[in-house]
């Protein structure tokens, strides 16, 4: 059966190997299809650790991650990256071209399915004025297109994939606040039904998400909607006014 794309935390408790104390503690909640999920909290807070454990980057040592109510323990990275799509914190370009870069996951993708991931991303207007488009050379890691750039570019290649969970971790911070605005928009118009998780440092970016979580010491201290949080939850007022 297909992929619906529920992700699911039951009590996960997860520490680094060999570090002392775990950084996610007793973690529970549910991202559903259809709707966004946002991830904030103080850096060191654990989210990166958190939306890691979805692809199976590390294992909890206790409780279980689910997709659609399968753990993914039981699933190999392969099966659930045919499933979730990562953009992660520090995004990666590998050498070869921008093309062979947003194939990466989806060989079969046509030039239209490229350019329309990068009209989504914000990155049609940069590519187009490269002089050879997508066919332009990426150096390994990316270093001769810019930070923003690299970040367009891997948002880009997570649309192409056209997965079932999208992952973003603070994949909108490199972006000034109107292309970042563009973005979210462009973006909610495409990804449907599928399940949104995203971590961000600008509240400004998720104030409308159907769900924020707030993380803080491995701990979940809040959820709810914006309103909701600005209300109740001291934390969140705190990131909010910081
Ligand atoms: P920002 O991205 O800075 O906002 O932080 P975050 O909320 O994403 O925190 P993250 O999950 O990256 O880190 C949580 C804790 O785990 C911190 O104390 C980190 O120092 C620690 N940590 C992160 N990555 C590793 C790792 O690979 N090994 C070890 N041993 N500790 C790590
Ligand atoms: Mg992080």
């Amino acid at each position: 059966t297909p992929a619906v794309g529920l992700v699911e935390f039951r009590n996960v408790t997860f520490g680094y190997p060999g570090a002392e104390r775990p950084v996610l503690d007793n973690v529970s909640f549910t991202a559903e299809p259809g709707k966004t999920t946002a991830i904030v909290g103080s850096t060191g807070a654990g989210k990166t650790s958190l939306i890691n454990l979805i692809p199976r980057l590390y294992d909890p040592q206790q409780g279980e991650v689910l997709i659609d109510g399968v753990p993914v323990s039981s699933l190999t990275r392969a099966q659930v990256s045919s499933v979730v799509g990562l953009v992660s914190q520090k995004p990666y370009l590998f050498s070869g071209t921008i093309a062979s870069n947003l194939r990466f996951g989806r060989a079969s993708a046509t030039d239209d399915d490229l350019w329309e991931a990068l009209r989504v991303a914000q990155g049609e207007d940069f590519v187009r004025n490269k002089a050879k488009g997508l066919d332009d050379p990426i150096s390994q890691g990316g270093t001769n297109v810019s930070g923003g750039q690299r970040q367009r570019l891997c948002i880009a290649r997570a649309l192409v994939a056209k997965p079932r969970v999208y992952l973003f971790d603070d994949s909108f911070s490199a972006l000034d606040v109107s292309t970042d605005a563009r973005l979210r928009e462009a973006l909610g118009e495409v990804t449907g039904d599928a399940t949104v998780i995203i971590v961000a440092q600008r509240v400004s970016s998720i104030t409308d998400a159907d769900q924020i979580l707030v993380v803080d010491d491995g701990v979940i201290v809040g959820r709810g909607t914006h309103e909701e949080l600005v209300e109740r939850n001291e934390t969140y007022r705190q990131i909010v006014e910081s």
